[in-house]
This record gives structure tokens, C-alpha cells and sequence, in this order.
């Protein structure tokens, strides 16, 4: 699978020397767990340049959500806290970048949706059971339309098809439980959409789908998306990502591992880490009864976390120094980004 979809990247690599329309920096984010405060994201910094479709993987609990959710202050507080960092976005490339962390209430109203959407993973905890579609549209396109109600209603139809919901204007007043789980992806995604933002944070959109779904949806993400705007993709899928993504980050122990273009990263990952869920894919041509390559161990608890590297209780390369020094994030030669000691000489 993968090596075809790879290849294909080369023609769609995003122009780096642009300013980033999304800069994260040194994000921290911990909960109240038990009476003690437990980090949760140690520091995370990526970037999101213009027209990328830019991917997180990490297994469970690495940290993926948490990130997305910071970037639109939607942390539950309490028993969460962005205890730190920045969330640079930059509504046009001259124009000086804003602190979404900042943010005043009515202007981060403005910026979420109309610059920055989300998709979750479970639509039915975005949509309001009590509401009908429609009228959930109808509000979205309210909220960042000057339109009245019945060209608001117009628009949500229009919407619902394009996203491939059939009879769309019938169904507007249907409520989100009379719609199959891709219905109701495909209605998140619509209302995200109606605001025409330049990032689209989707998480695990497809993940609850049948396979036709989501190829559709992704699809139809794709399709929507303009030559500068750009989607932040978490997936645990990574075919997926090799099919979708121009560059990814590697996550871990609520740390960015490793970042690089799709390509790099899959022909010759470089994190231990990295290198340890590229094996667990099945490869092309793989026999029958062959066995995968499985990370040893398990994914420790944020409040087990080692103090040294975060994975060092897992990794088959570790070194002593591993358990008591936490690497930075090394930038090498070729713009990959390390987070592991074995690449201290490469670092520029
Ligand atoms: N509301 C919360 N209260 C306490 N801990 C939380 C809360 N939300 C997230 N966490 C913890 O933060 C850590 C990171 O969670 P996060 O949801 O970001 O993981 P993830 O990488 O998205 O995993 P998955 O792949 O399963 O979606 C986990 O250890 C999780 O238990
Ligand atoms: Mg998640």
C-alpha cells in the first residue's frame, strides 16, 4: 500500500518558506488527576504551513487530541489547563500572527469556526441530539453569515449537498439520531465547511466508518480544500496517512517524537519509535501467517511517564542516559526533527 501512495507526495509538498498559518509552541497542557496535577502535553511545537495536509500519529494517549483541542482553548477546565506555550495563527502570510491562547471570548468565537474548525471523532458529541440538522447548520451558517433565516436554511441545505446527504432539504428537519454514523460525520463536516476555514483540525474523522465512507470523506475533505488552506489530520491510520498527508508529526508521551515530510518518514523513519509503528504495518507482499513487528511493552500512564526520554521503557535501542536525560528535538540536515540521542551528531 503505502509505497505507491508515497511517491505520489513529490508533487504536492507544501512551500515551506511561507510563514506557517498555524505555529504551536512549546504547548503545555496537564490535568488534575486525583488532587495532583499530571502533564498531559510536555511541550509540544509544530507548524502548519499553507495548503498542507499535515498528519499526527502516536498511539493512544500519546497526546493527539489534547493538541487539537488546545488550539481551540476547548480543554475541559476543570480538571484540564494549557499551563503554558503559544497558538501563533496568521490569518494571511504578511499578516502578524495572533495568540489564540490570548484571545479575548468574542474574538476566539471568531477565529473558531471561521478560521479554525474542528472535526471530532465522535460527531454526536458536536452535534446537539435535541436540535435538528438543520437547524444545527442553520446556526453555523448564522453565526458566520450576515444572511437572514430562510437564506440561512438555503445555505444548510445547499451544504448537507455537497457533503452527499441526499434529499438534503427534507432531512434538514430530522435530528442527528435519524442519521447513520457517516450521515452525521458528513453533517459535522458541513458545518465545519459552511465557514470556509483555513484550518481544518480533524480528529479521527474516519475512524467509526466503513471503509467506502471514509475514502469518501477524506475525499471530500480533500475537495474542499483550497490552495491555502490546510488540514491537521490524527489518525491511527496509517495508510492513510501515507496517502494523505505532505508531512507528519510523531507523537509520544505527550512529546513531539519525530516530524517529517510523509515520504522521508516512511522510507526511512529514523525515531526508534517511528521506526517501531512503520513495522507494525503490514508490508506489501507480506505471506500469509507472517507475523507483524509489535512495540514491546505497553503505552506507560502521563502519571508513569519516565523522566528521560518518554520512551525509553520501550525502545530496543536504548542507552543509560535515555532513563535520566530527555533529548531535545534535534533538527538535522535534511529538515527531519529527532527526538532521540542516537542523532545528537547528525544535529545541525
Ligand atoms: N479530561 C481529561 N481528564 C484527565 N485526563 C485526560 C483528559 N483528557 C485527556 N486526558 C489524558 O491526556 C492524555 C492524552 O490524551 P489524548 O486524548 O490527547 O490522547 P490521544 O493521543 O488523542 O489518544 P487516542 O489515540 O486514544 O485518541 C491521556 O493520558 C488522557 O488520559
Ligand atoms: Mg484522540
Amino acid at each position: 500500500m503505502t509505497e505507491s501512495a508515497v511517491e505520489d507526495q513529490t508533487t504536492r509538498l507544501p512551500d515551506q518558506s511561507a510563514s506557517p498559518t498555524l505555529s504551536v509552541r512549546d504547548l503545555v497542557v496537564r490535568f488534575e488527576i486525583e488532587k495532583n496535577w499530571v502533564t498531559a502535553v510536555g511541550g509540544v511545537s509544530f507548524d502548519v504551513f499553507p495548503g498542507e495536509v499535515l498528519g499526527i500519529v502516536g498511539e493512544s494517549g500519546s497526546g493527539k487530541s489534547v493538541t487539537a483541542m488546545s488550539a481551540l482553548r476547548l480543554i475541559p477546565q476543570p480538571p484540564g489547563e494549557i499551563a503554558g506555550g503559544q497558538v501563533l495563527y496568521r490569518e494571511s502570510s504578511d499578516a502578524e500572527p495572533i495568540d489564540v491562547l490570548q484571545l479575548p471570548y468574542d474574538e476566539l468565537r471568531r477565529v473558531r469556526g471561521n478560521e479554525i474548525a474542528m472535526i471530532f471523532q465522535e460527531p454526536m458529541t458536536a452535534l446537539n441530539p435535541v436540535f435538528t440538522v438543520g437547524m444545527q447548520v442553520r446556526e453555523a451558517v448564522l453565526v458566520h453569515e450576515k444572511v437572514d433565516r430562510a437564506e440561512a436554511n438555503r445555505r444548510a441545505a445547499e451544504m448537507l449537498t455537497r457533503v452527499g446527504i441526499p434529499d438534503a432539504e427534507k432531512r434538514l428537519s430530522d435530528y442527528p439520531h435519524q442519521f447513520s454514523g457517516g450521515m452525521r460525520q458528513r453533517v459535522m463536516i458541513a458545518m465545519a465547511l459552511v465557514c470556509q476555514p483555513k484550518i481544518l483540525v480533524a480528529d479521527e474523522p474516519t475512524t467509526a466508518l466503513d471503509v467506502t465512507t471514509q475514502a469518501q470523506i477524506l475525499e471530500l475533505m480533500a475537495e474542499m480544500q483550497g490552495r491555502d488552506e490546510s488540514i491537521v489530520l490524527i489518525t491511527h491510520d496509517l495508510a492513510v496517512v501515507a496517502e494523505r498527508c505532505d508531512r507528519v508529526v510523531v507523537m509520544y508521551g505527550g512529546k513531539v517524537q519525530e516530524v517529517g515530510t510523509a515520504r522521508d518518514l516512511f522510507h526511512h523513519p529514523k525515531h526508534p519509535y517511528t521506526k517501531g509503528l512503520l513495522a507494525s504495518l503490514p508490508a506489501v507482499g507480506a505471506k500469509k501467517g507472517e507475523r507483524l513487528h509489535a512495540i514491546p511493552g505497553n503505552v506507560p500512564s502521563i502519571t508513569q511517564l519516565p523522566v528521560g526520554c518518554k520512551f525509553c521503557t520501550r525502545c530496543e535501542e536504548v542507552m543509560d542516559r535515555c532513563h535520566t536525560e530527555e533529548p531535545p528535538l534535534h533538527v538535522l540536515d535534511d529538515g527531519r526533527e529527532v527526538r532521540c540521542h542516537l542523532f545528537e551528531d547528525e544535529a545541525k
